[in-house]
């Protein structure tokens, strides 16, 4: 793992973990169990996944984050590496396990993650050497532990970046004084459906009007098969339609992959259409393959029933 001797554009702050997948009959509910097929270990984390989507559309990306020296940490670090994400800021700790998720995935695409914390899932901000930040265009903390990134947020501005976000359902109440204080740092922030609802239980327009509000200039929110729609504060927005007909197979990742594609196409200084078109495109990609980056290294499919994405933009 060689230093890169150009400073990241994109540093991106957080997780790493390896995906064990399991191909179960039925996803086991409370009180119920599936005996299934182990389809192997996969390298995973929101971060990871954000990071290695963005290196690989030719954005300059550095990851920090935080590993064992178990037998799975420093291949995965290596595995970016190889996808061309500057990993030389990345912490390995002797003492702990790699953080790692449990995925049961069902014939039709369905899935049931478990994440196991295994007490590293991200460096702490002892850990994070302060210079990792410097030049850096945009900064992406994973928003899970919202104080350590609003944090991390603060320095990025500090420092003259911008902040983006990944909101994920789980992670936040809308109304949480942290959160806004997160979103007043932030210029991009992404979220899915299940997030944009706690916005606005109806529309996703609606829903992105009121994070504008909160700070964030671009709003982008993932909608699974209906594809993604971004919202800027002039008032504009871009509509892109998923491609009918894609075979899914797992969708762990498939907004990662959006995130990480959309800020490579900003960091290019390509228009919102195109950085929206790219990120459907790669975040569609992610879907048709086990594993939640296998799409970066093993060729799609060749296109058979699928339609072509297309993009409606809409001007204030
Ligand atoms: N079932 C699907 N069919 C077609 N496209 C999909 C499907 N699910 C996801 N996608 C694509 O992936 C993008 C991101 O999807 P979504 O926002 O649902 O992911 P997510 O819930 O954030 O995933 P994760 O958190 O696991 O990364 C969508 O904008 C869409 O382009
Ligand atoms: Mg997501």
């Amino acid at each position: 793992m060689s230093t890169p001797s150009t400073s990241p554009d994109l540093v991106v702050v957080g997780d790493a973990s390896i995906d064990h997948y399991v191909q179960v009959p039925h996803l086991a509910t409370s009180d119920n169990k599936a005996i299934g097929r182990y389809l192997g270990a996969f390298g995973g984390g929101m971060s990871a996944n954000l990071a290695a989507a963005a290196a690989t559309q030719g954005a300059r990306t550095r990851l920090v984050t935080k590993v064992g020296t178990d037998r799975e940490g420093p291949s995965e670090l290596q595995a970016l590496s190889d996808l061309g994400v500057d990993v030389t800021y990345s912490v390995q700790d002797a003492t702990h396990r790699t953080w790692m998720c449990f995925v049961q995935l069902d014939s039709t695409g369905e899935k049931a993650l478990i994440g196991a914390d295994t007490g590293i899932k991200i460096p702490q901000r002892d850990e994070i050497d302060p210079s990792a930040l410097h030049g850096a265009r945009i900064v992406a903390p994973l928003a899970d532990d919202l104080d350590w990134a609003a944090r991390i947020a603060q320095s990025a501005v500090d420092g003259g970046a911008q902040v983006a976000i990944d909101l994920e359902p789980d992670a936040f109440g809308p109304d949480d004084p942290q959160l806004h204080q997160l979103l007043s740092l932030t210029e991009y922030v992404f979220l899915n459906t299940a997030s944009a609802q706690k916005f606005h239980p109806h529309s996703h327009a609606r829903a992105a009007a009121a994070l504008h509000e909160l700070g964030p200039g671009t709003v982008v929110v993932g909608r699974g098969e209906q594809g993604a729609y971004c919202s800027l504060a002039d008032g504009s927005t871009v509509t892109a339609h998923a491609p009918a007909g894609v075979p899914v197979v797992d969708t762990t990742g498939a907004g990662d992959a959006l995130a990480g594609s959309f800020l490579a196409g900003v960091l290019q200084g390509r228009s919102p259409e195109a950085c929206l078109r790219t990120a459907v495109a790669n975040a569609t990609a992610c879907i048709t393959r086990v594993g939640s980056r296998t799409y970066l290294t093993e060729p799609a499919p060749a296109p058979s029933t699928t339609e072509p994405l297309t993009i409606e933009r809409t001007l204030r």
